[in-house]
């Protein structure tokens, strides 16, 4: 979709609307396949990193946002610009708001939200629904602990991505095993 990594010169590449026609495409042939109220889209158009990027991030968000009410799925899902890589936080001057005010479905961001400022994100009405990535990871049973404010596990980010099955994957201590 980005205009960084997208030479195409068939109807896939040039235009903002052909860079997005075959991410719609699959929203389509997914929402027929299984009804597109059980179908969602995750989006990083502010992300920038491994060459990701576009010159225009929050018109190629935009553009998804409005597109997407067509086919009316049940999720819109965004990382925030806040996000520069897993696990930090930085300030952006872009906004997700034009895409959150044009999705008409169920509008869901993530990018280092914790208990409080995702609450309060909902509660101001800025997203529907907060993801939790890291601390979904780093914590097994984290609406528990939310729930009982209690201790979050810390995350080791030498264990990210890495192809072991089970370390940094499965190996995060529950909560019972802490208590
Ligand atoms: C180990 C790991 C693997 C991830 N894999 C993916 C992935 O495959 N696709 C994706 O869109 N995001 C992936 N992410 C990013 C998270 O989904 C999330 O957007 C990011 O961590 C920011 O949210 P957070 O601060 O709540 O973790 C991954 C993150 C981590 C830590």
């Amino acid at each position: 979709m980005k205009d960084q990594v997208n030479d195409r010169t068939d109807q896939y590449g040039g235009s903002l609307e052909n860079r997005c026609r075959f991410a719609l495409e699959i929203v389509e042939a997914v929402s027929n396949e299984i009804g597109a109220d059980r179908a969602g889209i995750r989006l990083s158009p502010l992300a920038n990193y491994m060459q990701s990027e576009d010159s225009n991030p929050e018109a190629l968000g935009l553009y998804m946002a409005k597109s997407l009410n067509k086919y009316e799925i049940l999720y819109c899902h965004v990382v925030e610009p806040r996000m520069k890589a897993v696990g930090e936080k930085s300030e952006s001057p872009h906004s997700l708001v034009p895409m959150r005010k044009a999705f008409k479905g169920s509008f869901l961001v993530a990018g280092g939200y914790h208990k409080e400022d995702g609450n309060k994100a909902i509660a101001e009405n800025h997203v529907d629904l907060v993801v939790h990535g890291v601390q979904s990871l780093v914590n097994p049973n984290l609406p528990k602990r939310f729930k009982l404010n209690a201790p979050l596990n810390k995350y080791n980010r030498d264990i990210f991505y890495i192809s072991d099955p089970i370390l940094g994957y499965t190996d995060y201590p529950f909560l019972e095993d802490i208590a």
